[in-house]
């Protein structure tokens, strides 16, 4: 299976005050094609912090984050250097291979449902395809598309921003509590239409979530616990 990202002994803390809070503690990881796996933690373990390192929404204060090279090699990517290969490089993996689903969906206000996600696909510069057709279908969204998001209720807005994340086929997807918002019916359809649409475009899925019934639908469990990594369960069956 084939590495999408890698980070290796990276560092993360916040100054509150006067003190220095360690949030991650030398954390070594890799994420690989068609891979999913929950993340979780108690409150304030770092688990949105980690989202935002690997998204490139956040800062690492040291270690390596890795995208594979042209010839399929690990390249370390040094976020300050500026250099044209790498800043290309590490835009063109944002751009094209991350999709990312918030807690609070994060959707473009003044837009409707379907130029919400072509906002999505046109800074990849792909346009609507057959499989958005299939996701917005899939997702029940179908007859929401000229609606402004803001007329929507929760769940319809966590499907949409689900089938933004999803319509350029991203081979890795982060999602913050994408549940975190619905009721538990509705969040128990939600988790299992991700993965499932995940599964048919091979997307790898890094999906933080509080509750047990939700990581039940990964593959692999990662417990975030005082700054470190620990996994917990692996389900066979997934
Ligand atoms: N931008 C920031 N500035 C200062 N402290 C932060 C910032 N982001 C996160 N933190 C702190 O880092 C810790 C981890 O936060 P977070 O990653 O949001 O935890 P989790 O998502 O697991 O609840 C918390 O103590 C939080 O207060
Ligand atoms: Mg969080």
């Amino acid at each position: 299976m084939s590495i999408i990202v890698a980070l290796k002994n990276i560092n993360k803390g916040f100054k509150d005050g006067s003190t220095f809070h360690q949030v991650l503690d030398d954390v070594s990881l890799s994420l690989h094609q068609g891979q999913t796996v929950a993340l979780t933690g108690p409150s304030g373990s770092g688990k949105s912090t980690l989202l935002n390192i690997i998204a490139g929404f956040e800062h690492l204060d040291s270690g390596q984050l890795l995208l594979p090279s042209a010839t399929n090699t690990l390249a370390s990517i040094h976020l300050d250097d500026t250099s044209p290969w790498q800043d290309q490089h590490w835009s063109r993996f944002r751009r094209q291979s991350l999709g990312v689903v918030f807690q609070q969906f994060n959707l473009l206000t003044p837009l409707n449902v379907k130029d919400n996600i072509s906002f999505s696909l046109s800074l990849n510069q792909q346009a609507w395809s057959p499989w958005c057709d299939d996701l917005c279908e899939q997702l029940g969204i179908v007859e929401l598309l000229s609606r402004p998001v803001e007329t929507l209720s929760g769940g319809q807005q966590q499907r949409v921003a689900i089938a933004r994340a999803l319509a350029h086929k991203p081979q890795l997807l982060l999602a913050d509590e994408p549940t975190g918002n619905l009721d538990e019916q509705a969040g128990m359809q939600v988790m299992a239409l991700l993965t499932d649409l995940a599964k048919q475009s091979n997307t790898c899925i890094l999906m933080v979530t509080h509750s047990d019934q939700c990581a039940a639908f990964m593959q692999t469990r990662w417990h975030l616990q005082q700054g470190h990594i620990i996994e917990t369960h692996v389900h066979a069956s997934a």
